[in-house]
């Protein structure tokens, strides 16, 4: 199964990604994730997307779908994969459609996680995530059992450089600009499928499977 999964900044796609992609066997393909690890190993290309990262700003086009197209060209990739955060813009999503299509693959689901501006502000300045797993937690929606410890491995929660106030604005309004015309390029395919992402976790995690099992 080929999913993209979507949604703007904070409207849960790491969180539903960790049970969809557990759930389905399927590699989860976070470009917002390659970037953070490539950051972390100061690669060339970690240092550029830092810039932009930092400011809240996408990184240019043509950086992340080399980095996509190298990914979905993996071995682990060729019986279905979740795709995280991309495509984030109308050029990303016509690069896709050509990777695909030489790959011999097409997207079978598209999730628009819908949830509002207010809720993603207080999502993302809240979110803490544990330096060992990955596992996402909210110091008020979701919040570890043991305040500042992951519940799954111990390990410690910190905050991401870019959930501050500011950044988080910025980030708000560049993805909102970009998401219109790309939720449009895949409704005008007969794909979009929207999801209601004000609700708890677990039902939002309900209605996307149902949806992927055909049952919604
Ligand atoms: P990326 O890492 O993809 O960040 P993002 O899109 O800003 O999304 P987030 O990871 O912040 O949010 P999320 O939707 O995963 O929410 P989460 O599940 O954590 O990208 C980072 C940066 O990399 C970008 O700004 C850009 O610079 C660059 N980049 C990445 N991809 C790119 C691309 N394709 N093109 C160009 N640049 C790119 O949830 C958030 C919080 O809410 C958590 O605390 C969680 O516990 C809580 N929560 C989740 N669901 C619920 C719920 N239902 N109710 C209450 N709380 C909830
Ligand atoms: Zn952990």
């Amino acid at each position: 199964m080929n999913i993209l999964l979507m949604g703007l900044p904070g409207a849960g796609k790491g969180t539903q990604a960790e049970r969809i992609v557990e759930e389905f066997k399927i590699p989860h393909i976070s470009t917002g994730d390659m970037f953070r690890a490539a950051v972390k190993e100061e690669t060339e290309m970690g240092k550029l997307a830092k810039t932009y990262m930092d400011a809240g700003q996408l990184v240019p086009d043509h950086v992340v779908i080399g980095i996509v197209r190298e990914r979905l060209g993996k071995a682990d990739c060729s019986t279905g994969f979740l795709l995280d955060g991309f495509p984030r813009t109308v050029a990303q999503a016509e690069a896709l459609d050509q990777t695909l299509q030489e790959l011999g693959r097409k997207i079978d689901h598209v999730i628009n996680i819908d949830v509002n501006r207010e809720s993603l502000l207080a999502r993302l300045t809240g979110r803490r995530i544990c330096r060992q797993c990955g596992s996402t937690y909210h110091v008020i929606f979701n919040p570890p059992k043991e305040e500042g410890k992951c519940d799954k491995c111990g390990g410690e929660l910190y905050q991401r450089d870019d959930d501050n106030e500011k950044t988080v604005a910025t980030r708000l309004d560049v993805n909102i600009e970009q998401s219109v015309p790309l939720l449009k390029y895949y409704e005008d395919k007969g794909l979009l499928r929207n999801i209601n992402g004000e609700q708890e976790i677990g039902t939002v995690f309900e209605d996307i499977t149902s949806l992927l099992r055909g049952q919604a």
